[in-house]
């Protein structure tokens, strides 16, 4: 009965602030993941089905619109965009009853039971299939006549992936154009997305464009890890700072689309990932790099918090890929996006940002930080800054530029910080104090001035990271951002999470 006491007033709380998120229109961004099968053992639909349910995956991109794969995924709840492929493309494009009988087949035949949401017509058409482009418009409008026909224009949203490659002069993000060549077919296709109320969808790969740059990009400009102000970039015309090249190619694309007098279209990231394996001459392409790039990724998209441009529109986005296709044609690396192998073995663990965890500090720690060891090398102690930050998901925010935490030139002391906050987050689901062997457990309480380690027993320290349950009262961007991230992980959103 206490419990419940005290459980009623923050729930009321958090509902009245939900109430005012969503007047003030604020949604949550989904992360979702590729389904590709060029692949030589092909796992059963069933298969398939069973691991996106056990991963906790609620939205797929299917790159066809495979039989059996919707049949398994009727009733599970899980949200599908199935795509035309480009070899149908010119079918479906020059006749309207062909399209009308692809939505029969495809789509009407399995709604209600497989929730369908989204049709990809073709993939990268204007700049992998040109000789097509004239009937991509075509296709989308067929497409939407039998949808409309078949009365399901409001459960499913038409639209077709392009390439950044199709943004000519893609930086600085505010003077970016897409390439004039497609002008004509770019304003029949965005007029086409805002008539029937539908994205852009973005096929994103920070990973070309970081190899194609040969160093022009840091590593961790391409991988979400600009702690250091010298790796972020500034786009001279806005002033805005840009922390990751993701952020920059769908601010790029908002400017493109303005650029044609289009405003209001959401941008949807319909494949975005990193290659875990490749060729000799691939070095970019390996495990550490993946595992930072997806982990960064995903919490930056869970995160909703927009791009520098447009920073209330959130970016829902689709992984690239679960599996790796042994099939695809092309280098090494292109047969190595997968998280997992074919036969179910994993490639790479994702961590998710467990944000039920963030106010989950072990009691078992309090007074126990952990911290960087000073005589450790700096180049080692970075590594595992950047480590910790990244893939080790810990909340570094208070060490950024400006913030208490931060300072420059003592990198002992912003290790510490994030390895004491990773500790704190980790330690009772098996996270360790170690670091490669940079790091040791103290009973020294580090915080200083307004930058609180967690665990710090200090009279006005709650540090942020540990009570759970107990919301202060005082600030309401916190108990909206606590409540919101509650009701993400009970209800909201489709978390994936990795195990
Ligand atoms: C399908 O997904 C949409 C969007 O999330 C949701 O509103 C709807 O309830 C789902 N339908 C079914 C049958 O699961
Ligand atoms: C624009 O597209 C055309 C046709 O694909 C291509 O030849 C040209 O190089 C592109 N221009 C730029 C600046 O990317
Ligand atoms: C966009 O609108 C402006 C002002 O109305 C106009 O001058 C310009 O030509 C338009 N651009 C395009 C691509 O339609
Ligand atoms: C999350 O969003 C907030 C603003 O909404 C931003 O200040 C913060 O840097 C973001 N964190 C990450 C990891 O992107
Ligand atoms: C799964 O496939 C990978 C790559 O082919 C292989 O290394 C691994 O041993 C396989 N695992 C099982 C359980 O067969
Ligand atoms: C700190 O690092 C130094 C040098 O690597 C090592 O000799 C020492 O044992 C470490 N101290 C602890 C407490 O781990
Ligand atoms: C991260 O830490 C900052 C304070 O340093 C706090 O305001 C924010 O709520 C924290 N974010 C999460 C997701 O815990
Ligand atoms: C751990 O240290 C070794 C050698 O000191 C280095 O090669 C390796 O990359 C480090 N691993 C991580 C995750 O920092
Ligand atoms: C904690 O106390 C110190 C010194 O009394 C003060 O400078 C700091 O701002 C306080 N921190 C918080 C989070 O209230």
């Amino acid at each position: 009965m206490r419990e419940h006491d005290n459980m009623w007033p923050p729930n009321l709380k958090c509902l009245v602030m939900l109430l005012m998120l969503m007047i003030l229109n604020v949604s949550g961004a989904f992360v979702g993941i590729n389904v590709g099968t060029d692949i030589s053992n092909v796992p059963s639909a069933v298969d398939i089905v069973s691991i996106l349910k056990e991963k906790k995956i609620q939205h797929i991109r299917l790159l066809n619109s495979d039989h059996q794969m919707l049949t398994a995924l009727a009733n599970t709840g899980i949200e599908v965009m199935v795509g035309v492929p480009n070899d149908q493309l010119l079918r479906v494009g020059q006749s309207r009853p062909t399209a009308a009988d692809w939505i029969n087949k495809n789509v009407a035949a399995y709604i209600p039971a497989t929730n369908i949401t989204y049709i990809a017509v073709g993939n990268e058409v204007l700049t992998t299939i040109p000789n097509a482009a004239l009937v991509l418009v075509p296709a989308l409008q067929f497409l939407q006549s039998a949808l409309l026909a078949a009365n399901l224009n409001t459960q499913v949203k038409i639209s077709s992936p392009h390439s950044t490659d199709m943004i000519s002069k893609p930086f600085p993000p505010s003077t970016a154009t897409f390439n004039s060549t497609w002008s004509s077919i770019m304003l029949q296709y965005l007029q086409f997305l805002k008539n029937t109320g539908s994205s852009f969808m973005l096929n994103a790969q920070p990973y070309y464009d970081y190899v194609r740059g040969q160093g022009i990009f840091p590593l961790e400009y391409a991988l979400f890890r600009s702690l250091n102000p010298d790796s972020q970039i500034s786009d001279p015309n806005t002033n805005l700072f840009y922390t990751n090249m993701f952020d920059a190619m769908v601010d790029a694309t908002y400017n493109s689309m303005q650029a044609m007098n289009f405003t209001d279209i959401p941008v949807m990231v319909t494949a975005s990932g990193w290659p875990w394996h490749g060729a000799q001459n691939e070095q970019a392409a390996n495990v550490d790099n993946a595992l930072a790039y997806n982990t960064n990724l995903i919490r930056h998209v869970l995160n909703n918090s927009g791009t520098p441009s447009q920073p209330n529109n959130q970016v829902s986005t689709y992984i690239f890929e679960l599996f790796n296709e042994d099939l695809r044609a092309g280098l090494v690396s292109d047969k190595n996006w997968g998280i997992m192998f074919p036969n179910a073995t994993t490639v790479y663990t994702l961590t998710f940002e467990d944000m039920g965890t963030t106010s989950a500090d072990s009691a078992v720690l309090r007074g126990t930080f952990c911290v960087a060891n000073s005589s450790a090398p700096p180049s080692a102690l970075k590594q595992s800054l950047d480590w910790a930050c990244g893939p080790g998901s810990a909340n570094c925010s208070a060490i950024q530029p400006g913030q208490p935490c931060y300072k420059s030139d003592d990198i002992v002391a912003v290790a510490s910080y994030a390895f004491n906050d990773y500790y704190h987050r980790t330690q009772a689901s098996g996270g360790t104090c170690n670091f490669n062997s940079t790091a040791m457990v103290t009973s020294t309480d580090p915080s200083h001035g307004s930058c609180i380690f967690a665990g710090s027993t200090g009279s006005n320290g709650s540090s942020g990271g540990e009570a759970s349950g107990s919301i202060s009262p005082d600030n309401f961007a916190t108990q909206t951002q606590l409540c919101w991230l509650t009701h993400l992980v009970a209800t909201l959103l489709p978390i994936l999470v990795f195990l």
